[in-house]
C-alpha cells in the first residue's frame, strides 16, 4: 500500500521541515512554508510505473566510450552558442531560468529553427516541444510570425511527467524542452504543480531520461522575486548547465549568462535584444548600457568583463535626507551587501556622515553588475551626489574599494581601457598597476590616473578640468 506523507518545504530554497515555520531557518525568509503531501510506494510498487526508462542501464569503460563529432549541436544563435561553450552538448539537461515575460520561450522557439536542420545519421534532428503553459496553436502563431516553421518540431500541452515519457518513448525526439517546470507536474506526487517536491520530481525524471536515451533536454524555469514559486534554485545542482536569462522586461536588452556549466566556462554571456520579430543578437554590446546625461550628479561609469566582453554600465546614487527613524538603502542591479560595505567605508575611511542619508543606487540599462570592479564608481557616484558636483562623462571609474579604504586591482585592466579609449573616454581612474600593463595602457589615447586609496580616488575624480 501506499503511505501518504506529509511536510512543510519552503518555496524558496527547498528546506524541508515536519512543521509549519514562520521563517526559513535556512534562507532567513518569511512565509515561504507550504505543505506538501508525496506518496511513498511500497517495494512492489516502485517497479510498476513511469520506471521502464530504468530498464537498459548498463556500464561502459570509459576507454570504450566513444565521442562522435556530433556531440555538440550548435543553435547557430552565436550569442546562446557562446554561452554554452560551443552549442547545446548530446545528452545534457540545460536549465533556462529567468523571470516571467522575460523571453525565455521566444528564445527556445528560435533555437528550433537551426536546431531541426541540423542532419544527424541521416536524418533532419526532432524536436519534442512541451508548451505547458501556452496552446500549440498559440506557439504556432508566435512561430509563424517569427518565420520558424520546420517540419519536425512537435508540440504538445502534455501536463502530466507520465505522460510526457511516453510521448518521448513514441516519437524517439533528440532535443526534448520543457515549457516551464513549473507547470508540468508527476501523479505520484500529491502536491500541486509548481511545488517544490512536484519540480524536484519532475527534473529527476527528465534527467534520467535525459541520460539514458541521450536526448538534449531544455527546462525552463520561472524565477520570481517574491520567490513564492518553487523556485528553479532547487535543481541547479541536479542539470548539466544553468542559464539565466536576465534583464528588465520593460527594455529592450537581455542578458544569458551561464552560471554553472559541465561542459565550457562559467562566466561567458550572451546578448540579446528583444524587437518585433523575436530576439535579436547584439554582436557589440560594451555600449549599450549607457545613457549618461551631461552634467548630471550622482553617476560614474565604469568597465565590467562579463566573460569575454567588456561592458560600459553608467551607475547612479542618490543621496538625500531622510523621513524614517532607520534611513533606506535600495541597490537596484548591484548587490545590496556590497553597497552597505561601500558606506560602512565612505563614513569610516572618508569621514562621511550618512546616519541620517537615504541612499539609492541604480545600475542603468537593467542588467546586474555581478564583478566587484564597479566598487570605486559606486562609491564615486555617492560622493558625486552628496557634494552635488558631476564627474565629467568622459571618465572612466574602474577598482575595487577594500575595508581599509585601499582600492583593489581588478583583471584585465588592459582590455577594459582599450574598450573604454574606443568609446572616446578621455581620462581613467584606476587603481595601481605594474610596469608592465601601465605600458601597455599608456599607449592608449586616455589619460591614466592610478590611486591607491579612495580619498585620492575622491579627489581625482571630482577635480573640475
Ligand atoms: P516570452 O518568450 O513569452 O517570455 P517567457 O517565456 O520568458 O515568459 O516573451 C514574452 C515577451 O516578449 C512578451 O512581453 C512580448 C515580447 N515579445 C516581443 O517583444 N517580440 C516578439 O517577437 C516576441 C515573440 C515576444
Ligand atoms: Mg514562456
Amino acid at each position: 500500500m501506499a503511505k501518504v506523507k506529509s511536510k512543510w518545504v519552503c518555496q524558496n530554497c527547498g528546506y524541508e521541515t515536519v512543521s509549519y515555520l514562520g521563517r526559513c531557518p535556512e534562507c532567513n525568509q518569511f512565509g515561504t512554508f507550504v505543505e506538501e503531501t508525496t506518496t511513498v510506494l511500497s517495494s512492489k510498487e516502485v517497479s510498476k510505473p513511469s520506471n521502464i526508462i530504468q530498464s537498459d542501464i548498463k556500464v561502459s569503460k570509459i576507454n570504450e566510450i566513444l565521442l562522435d563529432e556530433k556531440t555538440r549541436f550548435k543553435s547557430n544563435i552565436d550569442e546562446l552558442d557562446r554561452v554554452l561553450g560551443g552549442g547545446f552538448v548530446q545528452g545534457s539537461l540545460i536549465l533556462l531560468a529567468g523571470d516571467p515575460g522575460i523571453g525565455k520561450s521566444t528564445l527556445v522557439l528560435q533555437t528550433t529553427k537551426h536546431l531541426c536542420e541540423i542532419k544527424l545519421k541521416g536524418e533532419n534532428l526532432k524536436v519534442l516541444y512541451i508548451c505547458a503553459e501556452e496552446s500549440p496553436l498559440q506557439v504556432k502563431l508566435r512561430a509563424k510570425r517569427l518565420e520558424i516553421e520546420p517540419d519536425n518540431l512537435y508540440l504538445t500541452n502534455q501536463t502530466c511527467i507520465d505522460e510526457i515519457i511516453n510521448l518521448v518513448e513514441t516519437i524517439n525526439p533528440d532535443f526534448l524542452i520543457v515549457d516551464s517546470i513549473q507547470s508540468v507536474y508527476c501523479s505520484s506526487v500529491m502536491s500541486g504543480a509548481g511545488s517544490v517536491s512536484q519540480i524536484r520530481e519532475c527534473t529527476n525524471l527528465l534527467m534520467r531520461l535525459a541520460k539514458q536515451k541521450n536526448i538534449t533536454t531544455i527546462i525552463i524555469g520561472h524565477v520570481t522575486k517574491e520567490g513564492n514559486i518553487a523556485g528553479p534554485k532547487v535543481l541547479e545542482h541536479m542539470v548539466d548547465c544553468v542559464i539565466n536569462f536576465e534583464g528588465d522586461k520593460y527594455k529592450q536588452y537581455r542578458i544569458l549568462r551561464c552560471i554553472k556549466n559541465r561542459f565550457g566556462a562559467i562566466s561567458e554571456v550572451g546578448v540579446f535584444k528583444m524587437e518585433d520579430n523575436g530576439l535579436v543578437e547584439v554582436n557589440s554590446p560594451s555600449q549599450i548600457l549607457m545613457e549618461q546625461p551631461e552634467g548630471a550628479t550622482g553617476s560614474a561609469v565604469v568597465a565590467t568583463l562579463e566573460g569575454s566582453r567588456i561592458f560600459l554600465h553608467e551607475i547612479q546614487a542618490l543621496v538625500g535626507s531622510t523621513n524614517y527613524s532607520n534611513p533606506r538603502r535600495v541597490a537596484v542591479g548591484l548587490e545590496y551587501n556590497r553597497l552597505l560595505q561601500i558606506l560602512a567605508v565612505l563614513e569610516k575611511k572618508v569621514g562621511i556622515n550618512l546616519s541620517k542619508q537615504d541612499v539609492y543606487v541604480n545600475v542603468v540599462g537593467g542588467i546586474d553588475i555581478i564583478e566587484p570592479s564597479y566598487d570605486l564608481a559606486l562609491a564615486i557616484a555617492i560622493i558625486s551626489s552628496i557634494r552635488d558636483i558631476s564627474i565629467p562623462p568622459t571618465t572612466i571609474i574602474i577598482g575595487e574599494v577594500g575595508l581599509l579604504g585601499e582600492i583593489r586591482y581588478v583583471d584585465n585592466i588592459e582590455r577594459r581601457l582599450k574598450e573604454a579609449s574606443k568609446l572616446g573616454f578621455k581620462k581613467a581612474i584606476i587603481p595601481k598597476v605594474n610596469d608592465k600593463v601601465y605600458k601597455k595602457i599608456k599607449e592608449f589615447n586616455i589619460e591614466i590616473k592610478q590611486v591607491s586609496k579612495l580619498t585620492d580616488a575622491i579627489v581625482q575624480a571630482l577635480k573640475q578640468e
